[in-house]
């Protein structure tokens, strides 16, 4: 199977789990789950949600990760910062990277935006390197639309 088709099925399966709720914790909580479950090669997969100025751990499937993260800091700040997916090859190679886990060597963290306003990022992580390409980007961020589009 393409990816192409594999992120319009995992997109379908997701879109129908959180259906018309407006509970974005629920939502972040079922998502993660899926993810989690469906993506090949991940060793995490949840959401941070932006509290002032720093992001805090939110529904995630994984091993036990950091609680607290500044918006300067590590590969989720600069995606709340910067309002971009950030795709990282090698989390080695990123200045200022938190180690959560130390077996993780991609990651890919994708800003959730609602109203204008960062309130959240989804973050992926592999113990791969180079885990995840355009099409993953392009498939993950079609999900975390889902997620805003049920916010009220
Ligand atoms: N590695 C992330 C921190 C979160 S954990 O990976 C779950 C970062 O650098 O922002």
């Amino acid at each position: 199977m393409s990816k192409f088709d594999f992120y319009q099925q995992l997109n379908a399966q997701i879109s129908a789990v959180i259906c018309d709720e407006s509970d974005t914790i629920a939502n972040m909580a079922n998502i993660s789950a899926l993810l989690f479950e469906h993506l090949p090669d991940i060793n995490w997969a949840g959401f941070y949600r932006k509290q002032g100025q720093e992001l805090v751990l939110g529904p995630f499937q994984g091993q036990v990760a950091c609680i607290r993260i500044a918006l300067d800091k590590g590969v989720c700040g600069a995606a709340a910062t910067s309002k971009q997916t950030q795709r990282i090859a090698d989390v080695h190679q990123f200045d200022g990277h938190i180690a959560c886990d130390a077996r993780t060597n991609s990651e890919l963290v994708i800003p959730v935006i609602y109203a204008g306003e960062v309130i959240a990022v989804l973050d992926i992580d592999s113990t791969h390197f180079e885990r995840f390409d355009e099409d993953d980007q392009k498939g993950l961020e079609a999900t975390v639309a889902l997620l805003v589009k049920n916010m009220k």
